[in-house]
């Protein structure tokens, strides 16, 4: 039987909450951490637990503005932005915008039942679907980006080989965006127990979530855009700090490679192919007998000695470690963790044993802070000794085998930071804890440098530890839509340095796959090739001569573009933005938008549009409003329309922005390969006016904390007769190269005068190069440029 709150009995004003109470003693807290993000809580015996969350950034700030109108029928909260009416006959809350009109209201509201099974409280709440509402978001889910009539779980879960539509998989973020009427919001549940929701699926015209235990803790996120409902949910769990700036080079990664020589024989193809690559992964077999923090002496003798020849050669070493330890009397992380009472255990006491690749093994309980910092020192030797450059966390869902449920059973026993808790609520956050002690502890002995973490499992806000990939997906052309769908809803959901196991884990690609999957891959954060080792060679030569052309074209195009994605980098760091825009985050007032998912933006203006079928010679592609270039060939197109795309293998459709300026590298094998001498400003004209920005530091160290980088706005003005781009410059950091090279794309007119500073300017740095204009101008003085007819 469900239970409902009754009628309004009292307001108070507390310190940073209003508390109404209700006849039947359920408490509601309404908290506005800014004038766009209302907290909503319910106690439903007069009682809330210690207010603690892993989601929520220590970092947020907000300076809400409200007021209280406490009228006979409902109780008025106001913002300079949103109103939130609580009805006093039963708490159903409304939250309208200033004008009245619905954003998101109760259905039923908040209820809950008796757990037959536990005890305690099952925690719901509906919400009324709006006419035309359309829900995005929810991490990693396998399914179309648009979830409406979909119905889904949070239950972090190892899915080797998972397929589309299957729920749950590897992720638990249960944070979601919608729109109608061009109001778009979001609801993010914080609450870490097994978690349902349903979108319109059941009742069609009702929304909701519930959880297995826990409190009902909800954000309302306002919008109206649906940028800034995710830029506000991303500036609420936070950001990571910039990556050094190789993590966002090219990866080459197998389970696995061993001994040292192949290792090494991996790296050297890589420079003999001219493959840019910057990182080499080492999965479990480069253990003793997959005990994490030891090494398998035989097949690596002198792990030191590898690690600085594959940095001489500009390789990072990345290594994986996994959460079970060996049971082993001998191993030393095993006997200290004993002795310390760091592993987790059984309700009834005994520790919690389960074989994964060693064995049998205990596990460490990371949301306990003394194993985090037990953890973090781990590392030591690895990272500040062998010179290991980044972590790959696996296994952190965390997965077992053998055992039904493939994880711990429910009555495991968790610290939670001083909230001892079964399992049922640890589960969720296990992994993303684990990622946060690794990533203190590759911080904190990586002499100076920025640490790389890499993580399967997360909760909402293990983005500020971790990048991520999805798992064990399948190389199948399918796996390529799943991968696709993946990122750009991880991205929407405040995870954007994510990527996937490029060519598909399980399996082996056609060449044409694995082409189409780098062509993808090339325009996404993380970009690896994993696979497993006993379905053939993965390496960008083991598809024969065609598709080497093709996918070293990619990746070199990966390494020009460093400029642009390490840029989009900084924008999500700093202003929450995602890195991946699906085109309804671009541009949600255009309704053709809202059902397209194969499509997205990277950063500002790169339009990126995978080829997900075999054997296509071109794809229809959805260009949104406004005007285009055709990366490859220059050609200019007017959007709002559904366009037939050329796709031969060797180019997948990817589209500029008009009046973007898109700042490039030279090709190089790795980053810090050469100093780069020159940037290239690739300036596409069009738009009477659009800004870009080119953000640029030592990419890697700390040096920009104490304002040591450039942050750069590029704005373009073309006309009828003129182009004009012009500089702003903030910061305090000398690039390596002296000149900017100006491509200007689609100049529509002959210039009869150049002026460069406001002078004109000298012939010789002006040139033709494949029919484009090309101006080179000294880096250090350079404002503007303008362009007459
Ligand atoms: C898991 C990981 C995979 C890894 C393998 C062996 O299946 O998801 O990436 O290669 O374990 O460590």
């Amino acid at each position: 039987m469900d239970f409902v709150p009754s009628k309004f009995v009292k307001v108070v004003n507390q310190n940073n909450y209003y508390q109404v109470h209700s006849d039947n003693e359920v408490i509601l807290r309404v908290y506005f951490l800014s004038d766009d993000i209302v907290r909503i809580r319910y106690a439903t015996d007069g009682h809330f637990d210690e207010d603690f969350s892993y989601a929520i950034s220590s970092k947020f700030t907000g300076t809400p503005t409200v007021s209280m109108n406490d009228t006979p029928e409902i109780l008025i909260f106001k913002t300079s932005t949103l109103i939130v009416n609580i009805n006093k006959t039963d708490l159903k809350i409304i939250f309208t915008d200033l004008n009245g009109q619905i954003i998101c209201r109760d259905e039923k509201g908040f209820h809950w039942e008796e757990h037959q099974k536990y005890g305690g409280n099952i925690i719901k709440m509906s919400k009324v679907v709006q006419e035309g509402e359309h829900f995005y978001g929810m991490g990693d889910k396998t399914m179309h980006l648009n979830l409406r009539g979909r119905r889904v779980t949070n239950w972090a879960m190892d899915t080797y080989g998972f397929k589309k539509e299957e729920d749950p998989i590897y992720k638990a973020i249960p944070f979601y965006t919608a729109i109608h009427n061009q109001k778009a919001y979001g609801i993010f549940f914080d609450n870490t127990f097994k978690s349902y929701f349903d979108f319109g699926s059941e009742r069609r015209f009702v929304t909701s979530f519930w959880a297995e235990g826990g409190e009902m803790n909800y954000y309302f996120i306002n919008g109206p855009e649906l940028l800034d409902v995710t830029r506000r949910y991303t500036h609420l769990t936070g950001t990571p700090e910039l990556p050094p700036l190789w993590a966002l080079g090219y990866q080459q990664s197998k389970w696995s490679y061993y001994p040292e020589s192949k290792v090494m024989d991996i790296a050297q193809k890589m420079r003999e192919h001219k493959i840019p690559c910057d990182v080499i992964y080492l999965d479990i077999d480069y253990m003793d007998g997959f005990r994490c923090f030891t090494w398998d002496k035989e097949k690596f003798p002198d792990p030191k000695a590898m690690v600085a020849n594959l940095k001489a050669m500009g390789f990072k070493t990345v290594v994986i470690i996994d959460p079970g330890i060996k049971i082993d009397e001998e191993y030393p992380v095993f006997k200290e963790a004993l002795e310390n009472n760091y592993f987790c255990r059984r309700a009834d006491g005994p520790h919690m044993k389960g074989k994964v690749w060693p064995g049998e093994c205990y596990f460490p309980d990371f949301t306990n802070p003394k194993v985090r910092k037990w953890w973090s020192g781990l590392f030591e030797d690895l990272i500040g000794n062998i010179g290991i450059n980044g972590v790959w966390n696996d296994m952190n869902e965390p997965a077992l085998f053998e055992i039904d449920g493939k994880t711990f059973p429910d009555d495991v026993r968790h610290d939670y930071d001083g909230n001892p808790c079964s399992h049922r609520k640890a589960h969720n956050v296990y992994g993303t804890q684990m990622a946060r002690a690794t990533y203190k502890g590759v911080k904190k002995y990586n002499h100076g440098q920025r640490p790389m973490v890499i993580t399967r499992s997360a909760y909402a806000g293990a983005q500020r530890y971790a990048s991520a990939w999805t798992g064990d997906n399948i190389a199948s052309w399918e796996h390529l839509w799943i991968a696709t769908m993946q990122c750009q809803r991880l991205a929407i959901s405040g995870f954007s340095f994510v990527g996937t196991d490029v060519g598909g884990f399980i399996d082996h690609p056609t060449p044409e796959l694995y082409t189409r999957w780098v062509q993808l891959a090339t325009f996404q954060p993380f970009f690896r090739t994993h696979s497993s080792g006993d379905h053939g060679e993965q390496e960008p030569w083991s598809f024969g001569e065609d598709a080497l052309q093709i996918v070293r074209k990619y990746i070199e195009l990966r390494y020009q573009l460093l400029p642009y994605i390490y840029t989009t980098f900084y924008q999500y760091v700093s202003e929450y933005t995602p890195m991946l825009k699906p085109i309804s985050v671009y541009d949600q007032t255009d309704s053709d938008t809202l059902y397209r998912v194969d499509e997205f933006l990277l950063g500002d203006h790169l339009l990126v549009c995978p080829v997900l079928e075999p054997n296509a010679k071109s794809r229809y592609v959805y260009l949104p409003k406004g005007n285009w270039y055709q990366f490859w060939t220059g050609q200019k197109m007017e959007g709002g329309k559904e366009v037939l795309a050329e796709a031969p293998l060797d180019q997948m459709p990817v589209y500029v922005r008009e009046g973007a300026v898109i700042p490039m590298f030279p090709k190089m094998q790795y980053v810090g390969e050469h100093l780069v001498d020159q940037m290239t400003l690739n300036t596409y004209f069009g738009a009477s006016s659009m800004n870009s920005y080119l953000y640029e530091d030592a990419g890697d160290g700390y040096e920009y904390e104490k304002g040591i980088y450039n942050l750069k706005r590029f704005k373009t003005q073309s006309s009828e007769t003129s182009f004009r781009l012009s500089l702003k410059r903030s910061g305090h950091y000398e690039p390596t190269y002296s000149t900017y090279k100006i491509v200007i794309h689609g100049l529509p007119f002959a210039p009869s005068s150049i002026l460069v500073n406001e002078k004109e300017v000298i012939t010789a740095n002006v040139y033709s190069e494949n029919h484009k204009l090309v101006i080179v101008v000294e880096r250090s003085t350079f404002i503007s440029l303008e362009i007459f007819k």
